[in-house]
């Protein structure tokens, strides 16, 4: 797979914003990791991993990643290749080598409809650590077809979604760092 290394289809500010997020994801995945008590070998793949974990989206044309409208399916299967090619570049640094199975896995769904259908507790942990941070910066931050949503809109948007997408344990874990932000959906769920 050493060709896509030559071919960056990202370049500029739109790579920098990628390393943003990715700096932002691996922030919150490591306060995460340590509140649920995981060890500082752990807590550092989660960091690594959210530095790397959408590094694959400089290898894909720009015109997908930064779509403004709705995508293809087409658009869509081009676009998921970033989990693969991400897996990929991590496994080529040093200090991230290890951790190209977090990356590769970091949109699957607790409830098994991410990219690769894993499910569960077969994800493996620091993905499900990872897919929370994600979720949560995503919606943080502007995008190209809307901007960044109010912290209320984003955790609402996240409780809906956190019984189908999250590990739950962890997410409550997450959700405890917005004290008294309403928990009622994520109760409804469970
Ligand atoms: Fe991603
Ligand atoms: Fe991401």
């Amino acid at each position: 797979m050493d060709h896509f290394m030559l071919a960056p289809g990202l370049s500029g500010q739109d790579m920098l914003d990628v390393f943003t997020h990715g700096q932002n994801v691996a922030e919150t995945a490591l306060m995460v990791a340590g509140s649920i008590g995981l060890g500082e070998r752990v807590k550092k793949a989660a960091y690594v991993s959210g530095i790397y974990h959408d590094v694959g989206k400089c290898f894909i044309e720009r015109e997908f990643v930064f779509k403004k409208g709705e995508l293809t399916d087409e658009e869509k299967g081009i676009v998921k290749t970033h989990a693969l090619y991400g897996c990929a570049f991590v496994g080529k640094i040093f200090a991230a080598k290890d951790y190209g199975e977090f990356v590769l896995y970091h949109h699957e769904d607790f409830d098994g409809g991410g990219y690769y259908g894993l499910k569960g507790k077969n994800i493996p942990l620091v993905s499900r650590v990872i897919r929370i941070a994600d979720c949560f910066d995503a919606l943080r931050s502007d995008r190209p077809y809307r901007k960044a949503l109010p912290l209320k809109e984003a955790l609402d948007i996240m409780d809906e979604e956190a019984s189908r997408k999250f590990d739950i344990e962890i997410y409550k874990v997450f959700r405890r760092f917005f004290g008294n932000i309403s928990l009622n959906a994520v109760a409804r769920n469970f």
